[in-house]
């Protein structure tokens, strides 16, 4: 290819497009009211996010489907893309800023000229992402668009990259709605390290991040998740055994595995912070292992028991209400714990049927709060070591048999949850 035969780099122009898209999409969007994230990045650097009322794309859209249609839409047909420009919602007052990169100014090469005196009406006038909303999209690229230091907490599970392979007695093969589960090794590792990082620089200083994954092998090749858990900005603070009870697959290549890790990470509140606040003593009782059996639920393979997201916001926040996140939130067990607990919380999944299965949960979320409750009725310290050294009830021996489980008891009216008004 000779130089004048390179094609020109294409200007941000506010634009996006939809694939295979149908009549009965549109008039779902329209029904639902979707707000879309319109994003423009020049060399990887975001320079801006609008949030677009779909209802003012719907005119432009209509026309491309009634030109692909002419006798209306045949089963199983498609229209492969469909696109829109900022000149759709132009004159849209709904239309919210997001995001103005401060230095955007250095990117109008990179715009059209009409576009650049868009977004000119946007400076000084950013608002920035609303909470308490779940969001379809790809998580890293919903990532980019989200600014520093606003979250608390996360709690996810990404995919595992397991080839979709995996089929046990008691668990099923895992397949999702959307995603597929089957990525080169290299290229899964590299995804979920930029993930990890733009979870980083989005969670305050002081912030955890509780990344749930497994270890799998491959052709007989051990792949441990902290091979890229450390190869990410976070500090690690502690390895946490999922403890399930159930394992996946029952062949007996090795023993059975019936536990997955939790990293609990850390991002310093200054150089040199490694180590961060001290739980509280309630919180620490529940040791490195946490024994909760996994989820059953029709409408998702392996959502999180709700225990599971609920233990690690109170263990980190204890009384206090943060800022909870989940980029891979599936049917959104994270956001309902943290709604529950009294957060505010921000949902991101790749499917829509998930994110809709999610706001619905959010909407019931009361139906859950026994549950949450009897995680909460955990988190107690009976007695201190003090108290039992003076009772003479601590030897310093730990009796055999006497499972960790039985000095955890405690009945749920001991503790107190926010009620919704
Ligand atoms: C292990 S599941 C998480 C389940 C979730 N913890 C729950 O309680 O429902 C992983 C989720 O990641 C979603 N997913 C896969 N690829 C994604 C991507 N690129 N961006 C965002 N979500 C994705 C899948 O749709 C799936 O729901």
């Amino acid at each position: 290819m000779n130089r004048s035969d390179k094609p020109k780099p294409k200007k941000l122009n506010g634009d996006g497009n939809f694939t295979d898209f149908t009549p009965e999409r549109l008039e779902k969007y329209r029904q639902e009211g979707v707000r879309l994230l319109v994003a423009g990045f020049v060399d990887g650097e975001l320079v801006y996010v609008l949030e677009v009322p779909f209802e003012s794309l719907c005119d432009r859209l209509q026309s491309q489907l009634d030109k692909a249609f002419p006798q209306g839409r045949e089963k199983g047909k498609y229209l492969r893309s469909a696109n829109f420009s900022f000149q759709d919602y132009q004159d849209d007052e709904r239309v919210e800023c997001r995001y103005l990169n401060p230095q955007w100014r250095q990117f109008v090469q990179w715009c059209t000229e009409s576009f650049q005196k868009y977004l000119e009406r946007f400076e000084g006038g950013v608002r920035p992402m609303e909470l308490n909303t779940v969001m379809v999209g790809d998580a890293l690229t919903v990532l980019k668009t989200l600014p520093d230091n606003f979250a608390d907490v996360t709690v996810t599970s990404p995919p595992y990259n397991k080839g979709e392979r995996d089929k046990g007695w008691l668990v099923d093969k895992v397949v999702y709605d959307v995603a597929n589960d089957r990525k080169d090794e290299e290229a899964y590792q590299a995804e979920q390290i930029a993930v990890l990082n733009e979870l980083y620089r989005v969670t305050k200083p002081g912030g955890s991040l509780f990344y749930n994954h497994k270890i799998r092998w491959v052709r007989g090749r051990m792949l441990h998740p902290y091979e890229w858990v450390s190869k990410s900005r976070w500090i690690v603070r502690q390895e946490i055994i999922w403890y399930r009870k159930i394992a996946a697959n029952l062949r007996g290549w090795r023993f059975w595995q019936v536990e997955e890790r939790i990293y609990w990470l850390y991002k310093p509140r200054w150089e040199g912070d490694t180590i961060g606040e001290e739980l509280n003593p309630r919180h620490a009782l529940l040791t490195s292992v946490w024994e909760i059996l996994p989820e059953r639920d029709q409408r998702h393979p392996n959502p999180f028991p709700i225990e599971l997201p609920t233990r690690c916001i109170y263990s980190v926040l204890d009384e206090r209400k943060g800022v909870v996140l989940d980029p891979y939130c599936g049917i959104g067990t994270t956001l309902v714990a943290a709604k529950l607990l009294g957060c505010d919380y921000l949902g991101i999944d790749i499917s829509e049927t998930y994110v809709a299965i999610a706001c619905e949960r959010l909407e019931k979320a009361e139906a859950e709060r026994d549950r949450v409750l009897a995680e909460l009725a955990l988190h107690v310290v009976r007695k201190t070591f003090k108290e039992r050294k003076e009772s003479g009830k601590w030897d310093h021996r730990l009796k055999r048999n006497q499972p960790l489980q039985s000095l955890r008891q405690i009945p749920i009216k001991q503790v107190s949850l926010p009620i919704e008004e």
